[in-house]
């Protein structure tokens, strides 16, 4: 074996010096790995886990991702294993240890402790990946396989309760880590990067994001060239940034903008932004009120008629009918310019995190689709095939086009401006038909767990599904209610945001945990709810309370969220604060830290004052990310 590995790394050697593979087994935070490494300083490809040896020679190190299978599943990918004998540094996370682990003669077992969620676990800070940290550790474990029996010649350097959390061997610099050093959830998983690629691997910084704007620039002439380009801005900070890069890149007399209001923005938005926008140097900016065409129209999706939008129950699907649209809506404006749709380019905000979860084969081979985002949409993918579609962004996360925002010198209320997603209010009204149940004995399941986990403490399954990610896999899981019949002041808040991890790591059938802080959940049924211009209207003036008391401050986040539920037909509504850099995990703002007991008083004292005709129950989603996510669908 020492033959091959001088052999390849002889051959394949200097070029790729300075340079990290990252290795995709399917995770959904494959991505995010590139771009921590890529804040290091350091150039870094993602392979497939099947890359040949030959290919990874060279490299100076490599970093196994996380990924949704288990090692000994028939679904595991495939892979050459002499691609743990090539003497290149080595850090496997989560799938990435266990198959790292195996492959070195150790054993790996299935769901012998379940972990969705941030836990605390012990490291040895003799350990080089965790020098100069403290010996207990806040982690992201996302998992249900764990080491068994360590590989010989490894060494234990992390542990949760009795499980193996982390191994390595000193000699051969291989590491594996069974929790998500990338995330913000790992609150030093920076640091063990920077160990690992700067004291064990002995990388050097050589890439900076002046770097990387330059490239995006470069990028946008190349595929462009003389040709006029659509762009579409919803406001946020995504797509304003792509419209100031292509009017860097290009005349601006060749960018034409198109604003969509489709009745499902927010408060006296789209006037607001077509304001801002006109700020960026736009010289074309076209504002479309398409409300009608939204609630109303049906669309084609491969061959399937979807909609209308007020009649459609499933989030998917309507997902897909609001991409479509947009794509419908770009096509009429070329026509409206005389351009030729199937030759035009058109550019839109697009970051990786929706390609991911929206399962997107050109950026992971294997992730599983969360949800399919408005810009992923097939009649996008058709365009992107032709290579139609500029994404500026495309390789970026929220807080680096902030940070390329203000580099640009977009204003600091655009750079800084809360995320609100693409479909608007549509994936914050919960729909059914008001026929939903729960399939067992859930209920009971709950009580049990609530007598044990916090004795006394009232509960309640609902038939509503949410969508979550637990384990690399998107799940759509009952919603939990806990009633601590108190005033908010009351509440033990530390309590709840314990129960919201644990819960949901106990009991298969939920994921999302609200407690009650206004109104009652009890004797709640099932309202029959769509996304009809009445709700969306009703949305709106919930979510401005929601948003004018929680705007600033340590909260990433904040919006409300009608729910088709209430005693006497009426609805619910949930207020979500979120605290995260990435979005691509983080937690529920916690009350009495990021936001104040008496805040979340006056927000539900405000909507039961106004709203109590409507509105039966307010809930405080205290929920992290895993094992929910942000948006309710
Ligand atoms: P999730 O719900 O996936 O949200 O944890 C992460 C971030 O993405 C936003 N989001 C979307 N944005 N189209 C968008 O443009 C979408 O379909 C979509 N879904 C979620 C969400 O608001 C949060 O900032």
């Amino acid at each position: 074996m020492a033959a091959l590995e001088s052999a390849i790394r002889f051959e394949g050697g200097l070029c790729m010096a300075e340079r990290l593979a990252i290795l995709d087994c399917g995770g959904q935070y494959t991505k995010v790995i590139d771009r921590k490494v890529r804040e290091l300083g350091v150039q870094s490809d993602i392979l497939p886990i099947g890359a040949s040896v030959d290919q990874l020679a060279g490299y100076q190190a490599i970093i196994l991702s996380g990924g949704p299978a288990s090692v000994y599943g028939d679904n595991a990918p495939q892979f050459d294993p002499r691609l743990f004998h090539l003497g290149i540094p080595m850090l496997g996370l989560c799938y990435g240890m266990q198959l790292l682990n195996k492959e070195m003669g150790g054993t790996v077992a299935a769901g012998v402790k379940t972990e969705y969620g941030q836990t605390e676990i012990e490291v040895d800070p003799d350990c080089p990946l965790f020098e100069g940290l403290a010996p207990r550790q806040q982690v992201l474990m996302n998992h249900g396989d764990n080491v068994l029996a360590c590989a010989p010649g490894f060494e234990v350097m992390a542990r949760s309760g009795g499980a193996v959390t982390g191994i390595y061997n000193r000699e051969l610099k291989l590491y594996g880590v069974q929790f998500h050093p990338e995330v913000d959830l790992t609150e030093h998983g920076v640091d063990m990067f920077r160990n690992f690629i700067r004291n064990i691997a002995g990388m050097k910084e050589v890439y900076s994001l002046e770097d990387r704007v330059e490239t995006a620039i470069a990028a946008i002439r190349q595929q462009v060239g003389d040709n006029p380009v659509l762009v579409l801005v919803s406001g946020g900070v995504d797509s304003a940034v792509s419209a100031a890069l292509l009017l860097r890149a290009l005349s601006p007399e060749r960018v034409y903008a198109i604003h969509v209001d489709h009745g499902l923005m927010r408060l006296g938005e789209s006037d607001r932004i077509c304001r801002e926008l006109t700020g960026l140097g736009l010289v074309h900016l076209e504002r479309v009120n398409a409300a009608e065409l939204f609630f109303h129209s049906t669309v084609n999706v491969d061959g399937r008629t979807l909609g209308p939008l007020d009649k459609t129950l499933d989030p998917e699907e309507r997902r897909n009918i609001i991409g479509t649209l947009f794509v419908n809506i770009t096509q009429q404006a070329c026509q409206k310019l005389g351009l030729d749709f199937d030759h035009t380019y058109w550019a839109q905000g697009t970051l990786r995190p929706d390609l991911i979860e929206s399962g997107n084969p050109d950026v992971s081979a294997h992730a599983s689709r969360i949800k399919t985002h408005h810009n992923d949409v097939s009649g996008v993918r058709r365009a992107r095939e032709k290579g139609l579609v500029v994404e500026t962004n495309r390789d970026w996360h929220k807080d680096e086009v902030r940070k390329v925002a203000l580099m640009l010198g977009l204003s600091q209320e655009i750079a800084m401006r809360q995320p609100f997603p693409g479909p608007g209010l549509a994936v914050r009204v919960l729909c059914s038909d008001g026929t939903d149940t729960l399939p067992g004995d859930e209920q009971q399941q709950l009580e049990q767990a609530l007598q044990q986990e916090s004795a006394g403490l009232a509960g309640q399954v609902l038939p509503v599904k949410t969508v979550g990610i637990q384990g690399d896999y998107r799940s759509f899981r009952y919603l939990t209610v806990l009633e601590p019949g108190k005033a908010v002041g009351l509440i033990n808040w530390g309590e709840m945001a314990r129960l919201a991890s644990a819960l949901p790591a106990r009991l298969p059938y939920t994921n999302r945990v609200g407690v009650v802080i206004g109104g009652s959940a009890q004797g709640a049924t099932l309202t029959p709810t769509f996304v009809t211009e009445p709700n969306a209207q009703l949305l709106r003036c919930l979510d401005e309370i929601v948003t004018r008391r929680l705007g600033g401050g340590k909260i990433s986040q904040a919006f409300a969220v009608l729910l088709p539920f209430g005693a006497e037909q009426k609805h619910s509504v949930a207020v979500r604060a979120f605290v995260t850099n990435d979005y691509m995990t983080g937690r529920a703002a916690r009350v009495g830290q990021e936001i104040s007991v008496q805040v979340l008083e006056e927000i539900a004292a405000e909507i039961m004052e106004r709203f109590g005709d409507d509105i039966a129950c307010v809930l405080y989603d205290c929920t992290d990310k895993p094992p929910a996510t942000v948006e309710w669908q």
